[in-house]
């Protein structure tokens, strides 16, 4: 069935008229509750919702949206092992990665390799060719494989491991890998071949590379067991490469690669920030994801923030969703946040492959704040878009230095209530803006956001956080329905690409393709030689 003709979709459509050109002035003027109404809280974090364009009726109508979508139904589905990414003929299990004690067997097994592999790292006992300590770490690997745990090293940048700096590359520009080699030394350097397939075009260039590099210094295969381990399900292929048995760590396809990082693919986070600290990120997660199996609708986080995306997207319009931590260390959140939704629920084909006839999901950016606030906050506050933003706050800061933290928080409550209410030209007016500048220094307002707060930034809060967006993302699929687990999308460009990539080398013709393309070819073979 296509998702509009469900009754509530049909229902919300007629409130979203009424309710459509109300300003949140006018909705916070009408509902002195308003806060206290449109807040959830999960552990210690809390959603506040208040600021988004929707009233009780909204709220009551998507979440008998969701019961038609039969989400509760989806969750035991997917808990049960069934193959519910059915394009791919695939079980999503990652949740059983972070299960702790219930963890299957095999995945507990993997844990503790891991833990035994940094204990080694850590202490000096695993050691390069030449009995060296190592001293980096370059994780090599891309989307799912690299974006997780670097944005989660990153986020814990407090809790790193002393003498031990974990680096990523994953673009194909060898300017990514050279400009990391040339800081290194290959005798004390450990390479983390990160890769679910262990087939991905660019992972195995520079992993190629990568290891030229190493046997140039140290002259004999043999050094290749010493400075190369692997996370990958393909165990033939990582042997192909040279890779010891013993020095891999397994994952399984049930695992989707943007839903990762919670399986070996988190080794490069376990050797940033000690395998302890990754098993409380896995905790965290876990207890998140038990909030989310449990709560109620009502007070469900995940469900939530799923349920206003949908309302943004379907009933107001908003393409543009952007996500603002006020936190240096979730810098790079908006970037994992991007694969997880946009290769998730950017689709139009349904799960009985349909086209769809509404709007999926909507593009997804962010950058930290204050930084943004400075660049393209302007078009927030006064451009023509309708954009929808979730801001992220940190009670504490995980870097504190004086004077800074209450005035970063200070900034980002500033900024989504200027979103919200704007100001009006008798404010400005009255504020002393001369009559010749009032219509520029107007804010209309009502442009929607969320803010979820954190108390502190620790491995189990950012366990938690992620986890929230991942069953955000399911939640979402299920109302659209489609299938979140594939992503056909980025196949047709990689098929092109080895196409394409004799012709730039001048050894294959190229008159059977595009004008463009055609004319692109021939002007870099004239510049390249
Ligand atoms: O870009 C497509 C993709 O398949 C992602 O879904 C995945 O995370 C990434 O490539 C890397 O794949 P792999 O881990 O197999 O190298």
């Amino acid at each position: 069935m296509q998702v509009p003709l469900r009754p509530a979709w049909l229902a919300l459509s007629e409130h979203a008229r009424s309710i459509k050109h109300r300003h949140l002035r006018a909705l916070f003027a009408a509902d002195p509750e308003r806060f206290d109404r449109f807040t959830v809280a999960h552990d210690q974090i809390l959603l506040d919702y208040s600021k988004q364009r929707l009233d009780s009726q909204t709220m009551e109508l998507l979440r008998q949206l969701a019961d038609q979508a039969a989400w509760r139904t989806w969750i035991e589905r997917m808990r049960s092992g069934e193959a519910i990414n059915h394009t791919e003929g695939r079980a999503v299990r990652h949740v059983d990665l972070r299960a702790g004690d219930s963890a299957p067997r095999e995945v507990k097994a993997v844990l503790e390799r891991m833990a035994e592999f940094c204990e080694r790292v850590h202490a000096g006992i695993w050691r390069g060719f030449s009995g060296e300590r190592i001293t980096d770490v370059v994780n090599i690997g891309i989307g799912g494989s690299d974006l997780g745990s670097r944005m989660a090293v990153h986020a814990l940048a407090a809790f790193q491991q002393p003498d031990l700096q974990v680096h990523f590359v994953s673009n194909l520009d060898s300017a990514d890998l050279a400009s990391t080699l040339t800081r290194l030394n290959p005798r004390s350097t450990l390479f983390i071949v990160a890769s679910k397939t262990f087939t991905t075009l660019e992972t195995m260039a520079n992993a190629r590379t990568a290891r030229d590099w190493l046997l140039a210094a140290a002259g004999d295969d043999s050094a290749v067991a010493r400075h190369f381990v692997a996370a990958s399900t393909n165990l033939e292929a990582t042997a192909e490469f040279g890779i010891a048995a013993k020095n891999v760590f397994e994952f399984w396809d049930w695992v989707g690669g943007r839903f990762s990082l919670w399986s070996a693919i988190g080794l490069p986070i376990a050797l940033a920030v000690g395998h302890r600290n990754f098993r409380r990120l896995l905790a965290g997660a876990h207890d998140m994801d038990e909030h989310f199996f449990n709560a109620p609708a009502e007070s469900n986080l995940p469900l939530t923030l799923a349920l206003v995306a949908l309302w943004n997207t379907n009933f107001l319009s908003a393409h543009s969703h952007g996500v603002f931590p006020y936190s240096h260390s979730l810098a790079l959140l908006p970037s994992h946040l991007q694969q997880l939704e946009m290769e998730s629920n950017g689709k139009r084909a349904n799960r009985d492959g349909l086209a769809v006839d509404y709007s999926t999901n909507p593009i997804l950016w962010g950058e930290a704040g204050t930084n943004g606030q400075h660049s393209f906050f302007q078009l927030l506050h006064q451009g023509s878009a309708l954009v929808a933003s979730d801001f992220i706050a940190l009670g504490k800061s995980d870097f504190p230095l004086p004077g800074h933290h209450s005035s970063l928080l200070a900034s980002c409550l500033a900024q989504s209530s200027a979103l919200a209410f704007g100001q009006t030209v008798e404010e400005a007016r009255a504020a002393g803006i001369p009559d010749h500048l009032l219509a520029f220094r107007r804010f209309p307002g009502n442009q929607p956001s969320s803010t979820l707060v954190l108390p502190e930034l620790t491995p189990f809060s950012l366990g938690q956080l992620i986890a929230l967006y991942e069953h955000k993302v399911f939640c979402l699929g299920i109302l659209w329905n489609l299938n979140s687990f594939d992503q056909w999308g980025v196949e047709l460009g990689k098929q092109l690409t080895g196409r394409l990539a004799p012709c730039i080398r001048d050894e294959a013709p190229t008159d059977s393709l595009d004008a463009s393309t055609r004319g692109l070819i021939g002007h870099l073979r004239q510049i390249r030689k």
